[in-house]
């Protein structure tokens, strides 16, 4: 078998889109840069066509005696298994539930049960750092819900703030139920030290959440507790989206301490989770994963997971940490020789490491501008806007805004707000920082030959002047099915 790092160093290929070309408004034809993972990530080839081999055997998992029933309850089975080892978590101590298409169907499912089993705790605790996805669930559950500031301020927010964790604990002693916290941030990559924060935590009864969609493709993890390993951390309960894992239309994961799971009941009902149904009785099955799964799973995305977790096992956590930590360190140092260039939260990535993923903006123009622009002259494809985090970016931006447009009247403020977000993945190498880095300096050195272009359209934000891209000339579904179902009937490709 190959070492990790031959195995990182081949992988970046390895990727459906990696070669994608597109044509860019000057009319050449070139490889698209994808640096929207923090979004959604590029589906890794080899774990795809491992899963697709599994096909033949494909049958629902609610069957049990024919054979490809027997294969596919066992990959099922294995599918879970990988995912807890990945992590490190004990099956004795861990439970694992494939839940919704990504991480916010696991955070909610989460939120309700320790609502439920802790009826008395009715305050819960998030970041200010937090997606919406692990904000807006804990304010359903919750009578309260209150942000723990991070460090620092303003451009230069650090990680979560470990005295204001303990202050805010202390101010609602004995009534916080849990504390939920991102592992990484969506938006400027930053990681939290989830170790102390767990230990914090306990120490006042609170139980802990970590919303791994942004760490776990990125920096290792353990959920087995040990002093000596700084990735460890005794977490309740862990969630994460499977297509934030080079496993696109995989499931949402929560994977959470079992005996949590043991005091609570299942919120769907249906079948697969029952032992026995009359007219006017049921018995729930012992089960206690599967009982949180009614309905047929998303068996084959549950195996593509798997197969994608296996292939960054085999890679390493700690050899795609470091790679992830070398490119970053390249474009902190070029980025910060490009005017007017501003990148969010505190760069010091001794004291604060982040993955990289990384939000910035360029004074003078609009980041939906600029993020147009790198993908129509550039083929550079990021995400703008909030990322879904309004009260981190806003936090992060507010003292600049009036820097980055001077005319900016203040009641615009909200609709202004935004930032272009790079996120990069296993899929990108130092070529795709050093185009990124090449693109933003050319963009700074003839702003309007680039702004000019374009016109504020009221529905499309920022549309540029000449350019129409019609998607089917991109990818047509009917073309494509014509073209594979005329090879079936064609006795030469038969
Ligand atoms: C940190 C974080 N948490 C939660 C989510 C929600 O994940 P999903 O949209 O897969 O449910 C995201 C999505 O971007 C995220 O970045």
């Amino acid at each position: 078998m190959q070492s990790g790092k031959a195995l990182l160093n081949q992988i970046s290929q390895a990727f459906y889109g990696a070669d994608i070309k597109y044509q860019t408004i000057t009319g050449k034809s070139i490889k698209r840069i994808y640096l929207d993972s923090a979004a959604s990530c590029l589906m890794l080839k080899p774990a795809f066509l491992a899963s697709t081999q599994y096909l033949p055997h494909y049958a629902n998992t609610h069957s049990e005696i024919h054979n490809s029933a027997i294969v596919s309850n066992q990959m099922y089975d294995w599918a879970k298994q990988t995912v807890l080892a990945f992590v490190k978590a004990d099956p004795k101590q861990y439970s694992c539930v494939f839940i919704g298409s990504g991480a916010t169907g696991g955070i909610n499912r989460c939120a309700q049960i320790m609502a439920n089993i802790r009826p008395n705790k009715t305050t819960a605790l998030v970041s200010l750092m937090e997606h919406h996805s692990n904000d807006l669930p804990h304010r359903k559950y919750n009578k309260k819900v209150e942000h723990i500031e991070c460090e620092d301020s303003g451009i230069n927010l650090g990680s979560v703030c470990i005295k204001d964790l303990e202050q805010k604990l202390i101010k609602h002693q004995g009534q916080v139920n849990y504390v939920a916290i991102t592992g990484a941030s969506n938006v400027t990559g930053i990681l939290n030290p989830i170790k102390k924060i767990s230990e914090i935590s306990h120490q006042h009864n609170a139980l802990v959440i970590v919303d791994g969609s942004q760490m776990l493709a990125h920096a290792p993890i353990s959920l087995t507790r040990s002093q000596n390993d700084p990735t460890s951390a005794d977490i309740d309960a862990l969630v994460f989206s499977g297509h934030k894992m080079y496993a696109p239309g995989s499931p949402g994961v929560l994977i959470i301490k079992t005996k949590l799971l043991e005091q609570s009941q299942p919120n769907q009902m249906g079948g697969g989770i029952v032992s026995q149904v009359s007219k006017g009785h049921f018995d729930l099955i012992d089960d206690l994963q599967a009982r949180e799964e009614a309905g047929t799973p998303n068996i084959f995305g549950a195996v593509n997971l798997a197969m994608s977790l296996n292939v960054l096992n085999r890679i390493t956590m700690t050899e795609i940490a470091h790679h992830e930590s070398e490119l970053l360190k390249y474009l902190f140092t070029e980025l910060s020789k490009i005017d007017g260039l501003s990148i969010y939260a505190n760069q010091d990535l001794a004291k604060y490491p982040r993955t990289a993923t990384f939000s910035f903006n360029l004074a003078g123009i609009d980041h939906a501008l600029l993020a147009a622009i790198l993908n129509d002259y550039f083929n550079i494809a990021v995400r703008n806007e909030c990322f879904c985090a309004h009260p981190y970016v806003r936090e992060l931006i507010i003292d600049q805004l009036w820097e980055l447009d001077p005319d900016l009247p203040s009641e615009q403020i909200e609709a202004k707000k935004g930032m272009v977000r790079a996120s990069f993945g296993l899929n990108n190498t130092i070529t795709d920082a050093i185009e990124l880095v090449n693109a933003l300096t050319q963009i700074v050195q003839n702003p309007t030959k680039y702004t000019a272009e374009y016109e504020l359209t009221q529905s499309q934000g920022y549309q540029h002047k000449t350019k129409q891209t019609d998607w089917r000339s991109l990818f047509c579904p009917d073309q494509m099915l014509n073209q594979l179902l005329s090879q079936q009937t064609d006795p030469q490709h038969s």
